[in-house]
C-alpha cells in the first residue's frame, strides 16, 4: 500500500491527474447542489437593483479600492451579528456584479452601514476620517467632494449590468414588468432612458454631500453607503432570532 502511495507522490503526472480528479469531484459535490436548493436563490422582499446614483457610488467604491479594507458580508456568527446586525442574505447581493463580500477587514464590515450615520458624518469622514474617528487609519478621500460626477455613460453602465441579469428596463414592456415586481417608484429609477434625470433628482432630493447645486462623486458614494443593508426590513425580527441559526 505504502509503496503504491509513494509511486503516486513521486510521479508528477499521475499526482496532477489524481489531484485534479479529487478537486473536480469535491467541487461538484459542494457547488452543484447550490444551483438546485431553493434557499440559495430565494427572493427576499425589498431587495431591488441599485438606482443609477447608488450604482455610480458603487463604481467609485470599487475605483477607490474600499474593498481592500472593508468586507460586505456579515457571517452567521453570534459576535458578528451582535456587532453588525442580521447576517447577510444571499438575495441581498443578487444584483451586485461583482459582489463586494471581501474578506479583508482593516476597517469594519459595511454590509449594513446604511442609516448608521448621517450624510454629514459620511462627508466629513470621507474627507478626513481622523476628524471624526481620531484613531482611524483610513485614508482621506477629499477629491470625492470636489469632483463632479461623470454621468455621461450611466446608460451604458446600466445596459452592461442588464446583460448580467440586473433587470434595468430599456423599453416599455420591461418597465411594466418592473412595475409589477418592484412597484412604480422603484421601477422608475430602473428605467435606462431616464437614467441621467433620475440620478440628478435623487442627488438633489437626497442632498448627500450638502450641496444641491451640482452632483459630486461624494453624492454618489454616500447614496450608496446609505442604502447598504437597508433594503430588507429586519425590524420585524426579534433579537433572539438573530442568534438562531439554521
Ligand atoms: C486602509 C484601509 C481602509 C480603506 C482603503 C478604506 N477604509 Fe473605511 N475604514 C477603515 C478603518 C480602519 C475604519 C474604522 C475607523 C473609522 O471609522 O475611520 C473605517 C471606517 C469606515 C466607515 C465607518 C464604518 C462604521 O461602521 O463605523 C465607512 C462608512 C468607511 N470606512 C467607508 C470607506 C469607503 C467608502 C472607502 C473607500 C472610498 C474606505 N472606507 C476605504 C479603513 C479603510
Amino acid at each position: 500500500m505504502s509503496f503504491k502511495h509513494e509511486n503516486v507522490e513521486t510521479n508528477a503526472g499521475v499526482l496532477l491527474v489524481l489531484t485534479m480528479l479529487a478537486i473536480s469531484v469535491g467541487g461538484l459535490v459542494e457547488i452543484a447542489p447550490l444551483f438546485f436548493i431553493k434557499d440559495t436563490t430565494e427572493n427576499v422582499e425589498g431587495v431591488r437593483p441599485y438606482t443609477p446614483l447608488e450604482s455610480r457610488g458603487r463604481d467609485l467604491y470599487i475605483r477607490e479600492g474600499c474593498y481592500t479594507c472593508h468586507s460586505q458580508m456579515i457571517r452567521p456568527f453570534r459576535d458578528e451579528q451582535l456587532r453588525y446586525g442580521h447576517y447577510s442574505l444571499a438575495a441581498e447581493s443578487k444584483y451586485d456584479h461583482p459582489f463586494q463580500w471581501g474578506s479583508k477587514r482593516t476597517g469594519p464590515d459595511l454590509a449594513r452601514v446604511g442609516g448608521k450615520y448621517s450624510n454629514e458624518w459620511h462627508v466629513q469622514h470621507m474627507i478626513k476620517p481622523t476628524s471624526v474617528v481620531p484613531e482611524s487609519v483610513m485614508p482621506n478621500y477629499p477629491w470625492l467632494l470636489s469632483t463632479k460626477l461623470d454621468v455621461s455613460d450611466i446608460g451604458d453602465r446600466m445596459r452592461a449590468l442588464r446583460i448580467t441579469g440586473v433587470p434595468y428596463s430599456a423599453n416599455q414592456e420591461e418597465y411594466d414588468r418592473n412595475v409589477k415586481q418592484f412597484g412604480e417608484p422603484v421601477a422608475k429609477t430602473l428605467h435606462i432612458p431616464n437614467a441621467v434625470q433620475n440620478l440628478v433628482s435623487q442627488a438633489q432630493e437626497g442632498n448627500f454631500d450638502g450641496d444641491r447645486s451640482s452632483v459630486s462623486e461624494m453624492d454618489a458614494l454616500v447614496a450608496y453607503l446609505q442604502v447598504l443593508g437597508t433594503m430588507v426590513d429586519f425590524s420585524k425580527i426579534k433579537p433572539e432570532e438573530l442568534v438562531k441559526f439554521r
